[in-house]
């Protein structure tokens, strides 16, 4: 019997992308969530890790929930933990539209959104809101921080974020790999990369207390191993606690139609699986596996989790497979990744992290 997904999907499907979404955000705000079944609970998939306990390994990626309006709901999914934002000090309207595409065809989106949202104050009285309520699920909260396009200092920025939200979150995600701000990715080169990760961890150190939330840095998929080398090293000399493989992609493989690839914009879905998966693997040797990875492109299966498990991450997230495959996918990734772990013996997912890799 088709669930009720797959009997709107056609529909779904003809709305722009853009206004699906808002709706989708409306509905859970509403709480018209899809009853799922209750989220997998097993100890293989259970893990600590920064001192933080995760129920399960699977996340909601940054951009689904950008002004933290629908954490709840989103654990109710069966997500193990919820990645808000990107959010930004002052609100914004982001890139003209249209700016969100699909191709359902290739499981594949395409987005210049350029990060829109309400500013840190309004996203803030959201996520208290979340964490004053009574019924809060078990998981992990992280926040996702980001700059104003018009911010010629970025470091300003992050350093007002880190002070105004830190606090709150679980973990912190600096965002320096969304194709879609002008400059941003700039900050992935050694010395800018140098000089803002020692304003975060400054600003960490003084406005967060006894029990500072890690601090980890999300990525683009879009460079070489020499690059990701430097990073790497760079990453590392800084203390910083976590690595985000990857986001989106500038990449357009041969295989996507036209229109499509033509829109510019971030690649991600499943022609972004492979890259993000290298990318995985490559920052895991870089690091000898001392920092923990969160990987993130083209998750669809318990198959392309376990993948990326194998390839070194620790953690995982996915959006895009939401799109595609409805609200029940953070539960049949799950369902289906616990199901590999145990046909290869292992008794928890941890066990499992970057033993495809040939040096071990
Ligand atoms: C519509 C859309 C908006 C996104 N917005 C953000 C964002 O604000 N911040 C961020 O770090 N990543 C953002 N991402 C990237 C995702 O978090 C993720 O890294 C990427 O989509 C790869 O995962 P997926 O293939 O499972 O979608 C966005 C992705 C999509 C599709």
């Amino acid at each position: 019997m088709p669930d009720l997904y797959h009997l709107a999907r056609p529909l779904l499907f003809r709305i722009d992308p853009e206004r699906a979404h808002a709706m989708t955000i409306k509905a859970f705000k509403a709480g018209l969530v899809p009853a799922c079944k209750p989220p997998v609970k097993d100890p293989a998939l259970e893990q600590t890790i920064w001192g933080l306990r995760f129920p399960n390994p699977l996340g909601m990626a940054a951009g689904f929930d950008k002004n933290a309006e629908v954490i709840g709901p989103v654990f109710e999914l069966g997500f193990g933990f919820v990645e808000a934002g990107t959010v930004t000090p002052k609100p914004q309207h982001g890139n003209p539209k249209p700016r969100l595409f699909r191709d359902p065809d290739h499981e594949a989106v395409i987005n210049r959104l350029g990060f829109p949202g309400v500013g840190m104050n309004a996203f803030k009285t959201n996520l208290e809101k979340f964490l004053a309520g009574k019924s809060r699920p078990p998981g992990v909260v992280g926040i996702n921080i980001g700059m104003n396009k018009s911010q010629t200092e970025p470091a300003k920025d992050y350093a007002i974020l880190i002070r105004m939200l830190g606090p709150m979150a679980d973990y912190l995600t600096i965002n320096i790999s969304s194709p879609n701000t002008p400059g941003l990715r700039d900050l992935q080169q050694k010395e800018p990369l140098t000089a803002l990760l020692e304003t975060v961890m400054e600003e960490r150190a003084k406005s967060c207390g006894k029990h500072p939330p890690p601090l980890l840095v999300k990525l683009a998929p879009d460079m070489d191993d020499d690059r990701r080398g430097e990073i790497a090293a760079t990453l590392m000399n800084a203390g910083i606690d976590g690595i985000i493989l990857t986001n989106t992609t500038l990449a357009r493989p041969d295989y996507l139609p036209e229109p499509f690839r033509a829109h510019p914009g971030g690649l991600s879905g499943a022609p972004l699986r492979d890259m993000s998966t290298q990318a995985i693997a490559a920052f895991y040797k870089f690091t000898k596996g001392k920092i923990p990875i969160i990987g993130v492109g083209g998750i669809s299966s318990g198959q392309n989790a376990y993948d990326k498990i194998k390839a070194g991450a620790s953690l995982l997230q996915l959006y895009s497979a939401l799109v595609f495959k409805g609200p029940a996918v953070a539960n049949s990734v799950n369902e289906e990744l616990l199901m590999l772990l145990k046909a290869d013996g292992y008794g928890n997912i941890g066990q499992a992290v970057g033993v495809g890799l040939n040096n071990k």
